[in-house]
């Protein structure tokens, strides 16, 4: 066997070769982007979780972003009304829902972990 000229078996083996290690290589880095996402997402919650919020700083949260849609008393506008939310959702669904921006027209918000903690400490004593 000559290194010059392989044969058409050889290049069509390497063709695949090639196709199959692009194939796995593609697949590796899309669940390791969705293990980071995922990663990044649980640390933000466990974050906002474990720490005691005030509800007092999460109304003030909620008088600057939420009341043009959920209201002033959060009785409910263009969006529901939120008293006796923490009963329908966990606070990781209501962390999801004010972060994800997943049902418009509502937005997603950019909140640090402290301020989540207030907002949910501030829904929670809507019940
Ligand atoms: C631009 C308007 C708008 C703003 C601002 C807004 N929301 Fe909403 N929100 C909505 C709408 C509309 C829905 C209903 C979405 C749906 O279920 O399709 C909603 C739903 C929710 C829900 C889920 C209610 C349920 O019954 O499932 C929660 C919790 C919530 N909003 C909290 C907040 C908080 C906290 C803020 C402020 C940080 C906020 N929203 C700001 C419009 C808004």
């Amino acid at each position: 066997m000559s290194t010059s000229s392989s044969t058409a078996a050889e290049r069509n083996f390497k063709r695949e070769f090639l196709k199959i290690f692009f194939i796995v290589f593609g697949v590796l880095l899309i669940c390791l982007a969705i293990f980071f996402v995922n990663h990044h997402d649980n640390k933000y919650i466990i974050e906002t979780l474990e720490l005691n919020g005030s509800a007092k700083e999460g109304d003030a949260l909620f008088k600057v972003n939420c009341v043009g849609c959920h209201g002033i008393t959060a009785r409910g506008l263009v969006g529901p009304d939120l008293h006796s939310i923490t009963q329908r959702l966990n606070d990781r669904e209501i962390i999801k829902q004010v972060t994800g921006g997943l049902t418009p027209p509502m937005p997603s918000f950019e909140i640090d972990p402290v301020n989540m903690s207030n907002l949910l400490k501030y829904l929670h004593s809507l019940e």
